[in-house]
């Protein structure tokens, strides 16, 4: 992978990542296609109609449903989806935390039980890369202990410790097998800022023979914390990641979340808000958000956004989209998940034309100010 900074402007970066499948502008955000596919869209969808240039797939899910095996059968993500630009892969450290009950973890790794027939599956750090080598997917994150927050002393010590050993692990089994394509560790930490700095500093230490992490994730937050809370331990741990490589944002957020994050040095981002909301009814939009099945909308013939230049804002209007929701009809959910993914998309691109023309600060007033809800 290759990694160049275009431009900074204080803290925030525009970089340029190039991998085998795509060159990715940063700050960039990756739609999330949990079992290889963003609901309710296909890969044309994702490559001709938003231009994505890399989407996020989950390994637990696609290691139970179809199997690994299958995936690597056609070809890996790239051949089974159709989608040929990158991928990343999230390693099941998340799920680990949100299965709740369905999980069992210690030092060697996570017992889960499959949320689709209650069978039981070991994940060690060693099987996520084995998985991950399966999908050949360009970004490959390894297993992490993601706890909830608030949460003890004790219990967080034992989650970066814990995270770090089972990075170092990740990293000799990716060497071992050849060390291809891209391998991510991610800091834990929760909103501690002593922990953030042993958990950055140890990964960031971690090397064998001769090689080191392709990039660094801040995991474990946007995990019930407040909002400055989460924006200050950002703002804490991005110093001590190496400047030459991409730093990614784990699970996060809102717009607002985005912008801040982009002022304190991050370079990446995931969250499942736009396709989500959309799914929802809550369309995103320069102005703030519109919920769509509003009565207001019935025979309004404007599009979702005026100042928007998406697939559905060219083609469509609220009253049609309102009338779609209403009526449950499927294609409302396609039609609504472009439109707040090319929200997402535009709102880094502008992002990153206001770091390289160094007006970072009046991008973020100016976003802000035009926001009534
Ligand atoms: N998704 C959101 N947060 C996290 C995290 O801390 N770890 C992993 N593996 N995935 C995440
Ligand atoms: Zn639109």
């Amino acid at each position: 992978m290759e990694f160049k900074i275009d431009a900074t402007d204080g803290r925030a970066r525009a970089a340029t990542i190039k991998t085998v499948h795509s060159e990715i502008k940063t700050p960039i955000f990756m739609p999330v296609g949990t079992a290889a596919a963003v609901k309710s869209l296909d890969a044309i969808d994702l490559m001709d109609v938003l231009d994505a240039k890399i989407i996020l797939a989950n390994t637990y899910h696609l290691y139970l449903r179809p199997g690994d095996e299958v995936v690597k059968s056609f070809g890996g993500l790239h051949g089974f989806s159709g989608y040929k630009r990158s991928f990343l892969t999230d390693s099941g450290g998340f799920q680990a935390f949100s299965l709740g009950d369905n999980v069992k973890i210690n030092d060697n790794g996570i017992w889960f039980k499959s949320h689709i027939d209650g069978s039981s599956h070991f994940f060690s750090p060693e099987k996520v890369i084995d998985i991950e080598y399966n999908l050949n997917s360009d970004i490959m994150m390894v297993l992490d202990d993601l706890i909830a927050l608030p949460n003890t002393k004790e219990r967080i010590k034992k989650s970066i410790e814990r995270t770090t050993q089972w990075a170092k692990r990740s990293l000799v089994h990716h060497i071992e097998k050849g060390a291809k394509n891209n391998l991510f560790a991610i800091v834990q930490g929760g909103t501690d800022f002593e922990f953030r700095k042993i958990s950055a500093e140890s990964l960031v230490g971690i090397e064998v023979e001769g090689k080191t992490f392709d990039g660094f994730a801040i995991g474990g937050l946007s995990v019930g914390e407040e909002n400055q809370l989460m924006y200050d331990t950002i703002e804490f741990t991005t110093p001590f990641l190496p400047e030459n490589k991409p730093r990614y944002l784990m699970g996060v957020g809102t717009p607002e979340d985005i912008i801040e994050a982009i002022e304190r040095g991050v370079d990446m981002f995931d969250c499942v808000m736009p396709t989500r909301n959309a799914r929802n009814g809550y369309l995103f939009t320069t102005f703030g958000t519109l919920r769509i099945k509003n009565a207001k909308y019935k025979l309004d013939d404007k599009p979702i956004d005026e100042n928007c230049s998406c697939y559905t804002c060219r083609h469509f209007s609220r009253g049609y989209l309102n009338h779609l929701f209403k009526a449950k009809e499927l294609t409302y959910f396609r039609l609504a998940t472009i439109h707040n993914l090319h929200y997402y998309l535009n709102l880094v691109k502008e992002a990153r034309e206001a770091i390289i023309d160094k007006r970072f600060n009046e991008f973020k007033k100016e976003f802000y100010s035009k926001r009534i809800n």
